[in-house]
This record gives C-alpha cells, sequence and structure tokens, in this order.
C-alpha cells in the first residue's frame, strides 16, 4: 500500500528511501533546488520535498511541477531541526501522474471564497478547508454509529421510496417513470397512478421516522442514518433538499428521558470531534471562526437549558428586541427567536419543548392541556435547531382523530395505525441534521459547505 504523508508525521523513516504520491500545493524555485509543498489528502500537513537541480533539470520541474500536478517522488527522508517542518523529502526523481495547466486551474496558492469554491465542488475537496470539513463529517459519522451502538441500539435501514409524507409539511419529491409529455388520467381526469411504476404515489423520504417506529416497537431501540429529502424552496444557508439525518427511536421512553438521550449524544460527539480532530478545528477556527473552539468546550461542559415554549415565548416577549416575527403564543419560532434565546439569553445550547400543538405534525403526543404536544427541539449558538423531536402518539383513537382533523388521506398510514392497535407502548425519538451539526463543528456558515456535493433549490454543486 502506497505510504501517506500522515503515516510518515507519525513515525519518520528517516534516511530510507521511499516513495509518496500527491499533489503539488505549491512550488518554489531558486538557482540550485525546488521545493514543492506535496499534500495526499491523509493529514492537513503538506510534505516539503527538495528537487536539487543537479539531479533532475530545472526546466522540466518548470514545466511540469505546477499547483495541482499530481505525482509520485522518490527520495530520503532528512530531519530538518531548524525548519518549521520537523523532515523533508531529498528526491532523487519523481513520475508525473498528470498535468494541471495553470492558465486555467481554478486553485491557486491564494485563499479563495467559499462562494467561489462552491462553483467547484469537484475540486475544492483538494484544499485544506474541505479536507479538514470532510475529514470531521467521517469521523463525525462513525461517532454517531459507535454511540448508538454502545448504547444497544440497532441500526435500521428505513426506506428511501416512500408512499406516505412524514412531516406533513407537502415538501415531497414525487418519483414517477409516468411519461411527462402524456400522463395518462382516468375518466375523473385524476391521474390513473395504475399505470405508475408502483401503482400508487411515491415519493423521496423525508424521514425514516415512521417506519423507525414500526420497528422501535419490536426492537426496542433503533437509529436510522440516511440521506433525506425535501423539496424545501426556501433559499437559506441551513436547508438543503437532500440532507443527512440520524433517526433513533425508543420503545419506553417518554420526553423527558429522550431529551436527556439528546444531550448526551451530542455533548458525546462534540467531544469525540475534538479529541480526533485537533489540527483541522484548530485550522478552521483560525480561518473562518475565532470562538470555534471555546464554543465547543462550552457546549460539553455545562446542562443544556431547557425551556417549555410558553416559558421561551416569555421571555422573547420580555427581551425588549424588535423581532421581525411575532412572538405571539402560538406562532413559531424563527431562526432570530431561537438564536436570540441561545446566544444572548442562555449563552449555551437550549432545549425548547411542549410546543403548541398547531404548529406541529400529527404524530406527536398531545399534552393532557389540549393545546400542546410534547415535542422538543435543540437549539445551538449560530445554527438554530439542530435536532427537532418527540414523544409520539401512541394511543390509536388520539392519533386517528387528529389524523381526520387535519383531512389526512389515511391510505398509506395504515401499518402506522396497526401499531397502536397491536401492542402499543409509549415511545419517542428525534432526528439530527448531519449538516446542522457540522456547522457548529467547523464554523462554517451555510450547509452547502459541509457535504461534498450540495443540493439545493435551483442548484446541484
Ligand atoms: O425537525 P425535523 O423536520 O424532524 C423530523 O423530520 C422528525 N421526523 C425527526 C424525528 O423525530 N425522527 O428534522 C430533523 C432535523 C432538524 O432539526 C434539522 O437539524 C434537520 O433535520 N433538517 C435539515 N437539515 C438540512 N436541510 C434541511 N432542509 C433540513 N430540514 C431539517
Ligand atoms: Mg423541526
Amino acid at each position: 500500500m502506497p505510504l501517506t504523508i500522515a503515516e510518515l508525521y507519525a513515525s519518520p523513516p528517516l534516511g530510507e528511501l521511499l516513495t509518496l504520491h500527491g499533489w503539488v500545493r505549491t512550488r518554489r524555485t531558486t538557482r540550485a533546488v525546488s521545493f514543492v509543498e506535496l499534500q495526499d489528502g491523509s493529514t492537513l500537513k503538506a510534505l516539503q520535498v527538495v528537487l536539487p537541480h543537479d539531479k533532475i533539470p530545472r526546466q522540466r520541474i518548470e514545466a511540469e511541477l505546477h499547483t495541482g500536478a499530481s505525482l509520485a517522488v522518490q527520495g530520503r527522508l532528512k530531519p530538518t531541526p531548524d525548519r518549521p517542518q520537523p523532515f523533508e523529502l531529498e528526491a532523487e526523481s519523481y513520475t508525473l501522474y498528470g498535468a494541471a495547466d495553470p492558465e486555467t486551474y481554478p486553485l491557486q496558492k491564494k485563499a479563495h471564497s467559499l462562494e467561489f469554491l462552491r462553483e467547484i465542488t469537484h475540486l475544492r475537496p483538494r484544499t485544506r478547508t474541505f479536507q479538514a470539513i470532510f475529514r470531521i463529517r467521517s469521523g463525525l459519522s462513525f461517532a454517531i454509529h459507535q454511540y448508538f451502538q454502545s448504547h444497544g441500539f440497532v441500526y435500521v435501514h428505513t426506506p428511501i421510496l416512500t408512499p406516505s409524507d412524514c412531516e406533513g409539511a407537502g415538501q415531497l419529491f414525487q418519483v414517477t417513470t409516468l411519461p411527462l409529455l402524456s400522463v395518462p388520467k382516468n375518466e375523473r381526469g385524476e391521474v390513473a397512478y395504475e399505470e405508475d411504476f408502483f401503482k400508487r404515489p411515491a415519493y423521496l423520504t423525508v424521514s425514516g421516522q415512521l417506519e423507525g417506529e414500526l420497528l422501535a416497537t419490536a426492537l426496542g431501540k433503533i437509529y436510522t442514518f440516511g440521506p433525506t429529502f425535501r423539496a424545501e424552496p426556501s433559499h437559506t444557508p441551513r436547508h438543503l433538499a437532500e440532507f443527512w439525518m440520524i433517526e433513533p427511536e425508543m420503545a419506553f421512553y417518554d420526553l423527558s428521558m429522550t431529551m436527556d438521550l439528546a444531550e448526551d449524544f451530542l455533548k458525546y460527539l462534540v467531544r469525540e470531534v475534538m479529541e480526533r480532530f485537533p489540527e483541522e478545528l484548530e485550522f478552521l477556527s483560525e480561518r473562518y471562526e475565532p470562538a470555534l473552539l471555546s464554543e465547543l468546550r462550552k457546549a460539553v461542559e455545562g446542562d443544556f437549558l431547557r425551556l417549555s415554549y410558553s416559558e421561551a415565548i416569555e421571555i422573547l416577549q420580555k427581551s425588549g428586541k424588535n423581532f421581525q416575527f411575532p412572538t405571539e403564543w402560538g406562532s413559531d419560532l424563527q431562526a432570530e427567536h431561537e438564536r436570540y434565546l441561545v446566544e444572548e439569553y442562555a449563552q449555551r445550547p437550549v432545549i425548547v419543548y411542549n410546543y403548541p400543538k398547531s404548529i406541529k405534525a400529527f404524530y406527536m403526543r398531545q399534552n393532557d392541556d389540549g393545546q400542546t404536544v410534547a415535542a422538543f427541539d435543540v437549539l445551538f449558538p449560530r445554527i438554530g435547531e439542530v435536532i427537532g423531536g418527540s414523544q409520539r402518539e401512541e394511543r390509536y383513537d388520539k392519533l386517528l382523530q387528529r389524523m381526520q382533523e387535519l383531512g389526512m388521506d389515511l391510505t398509506p398510514y395504515q401499518a402506522y395505525l396497526d401499531i397502536r392497535r397491536y401492542g402499543t407502548v409509549p415511545h419517542s425519538g428525534f432526528g439530527l441534521g448531519l449538516e446542522r451539526l457540522l456547522l457548529f463543528l467547523t464554523g462554517m456558515t451555510n450547509v452547502r459547505d459541509v457535504i461534498p456535493f450540495f443540493r439545493a433549490a435551483g442548484q446541484m454543486g
């Protein structure tokens, strides 16, 4: 297996003849030697390669080794105690894999704006910024599995193609093989779905929760971790049309146990990332968000502040702030409200619970006051909502009544209702948006910058 730069830094085989592979980050040429900073994606650190012109002709180096070019280089590792880097590779020869024309290669030595890099998602992973972000994304995903696997949860794969709208928000991408130009209709003028692929309407899932509930009421504790899709027309830095969601669902958990789990889970994830990626975090903090490390530390140290929705509304009304959106009881919390609660009022993460039933999804458990449901959101600094969750309505009659009130077509929900007819149990769960949490962890401000290839309204980056 090819040796990586990360392995060199872990235990430098000084003096041995080695072959390293990578891409040129920068080159500097003097009279006698050229210096190439080589990167290979295994670490944020580069390898300094020294190419003596008496061994490798200067003209060849100047013609071939531009930023972005790829090569294999043979040489010996020499210690450099008086330099910033601990060692450098003294090259004896190299083989060019692929040139990168400096006239057209879009990444040059200067720092590029994130907006510009969004236009070249195929090349931005070559920058240190995106290497740091994607490495953190990978480690975070691993930590998520680690947490649940060590707490007795079963990882389940819920379907991506589904007949139902879990959140009832109508933000579905429809999936069909019917011809767009001549959609078959029945005698009442409706789409003839019996001629469609599934013989019924089908969509990309907005959440694995409904199927997750079916599995949790057999397996006890489950979690999903997969892509979800929302035809979200809004152009915001926090919404994607395709994003990754983690959804645990637990039988016999009530709302307060679920909030405890969410808090413990988030703190574990932040701690793991801080422990495994100090170099990446420091780099991102220096470049993008000076408060990053102190925010991360604050999130894992104290308790999250828990406020009922009614308390939160009162705090907002008394804040003396001139919010753009209303703060009447019954109105949904907007980003500006969430940020006030977290950044100014609590100065730490906040959990808001017991929301008005009218602004939440049909499946949430109705509280005895008749007005609210057992729902909660976890709010983080800079981001607002990272988690949305609830205790589920396990009482068949109450659930049916709510679905009828909302005028829902019950056809796709028969299995969901059945679970309440046979051995129903109290159960709860939540959904964590992977990209939202990554904004918090990396100091980025746009979800398009924490996923390799973004999909958002009007954009496929
Ligand atoms: O609050 P949401 O809509 O909740 C659900 O989907 C529930 N079914 C979850 C559950 O209880 N199992 O979404 C959950 C989280 C949000 O808190 C947010 O972090 C993220 O998913 N999210 C998005 N992330 C990026 N782009 C979008 N368009 C998102 N919509 C939600
Ligand atoms: Mg939500």
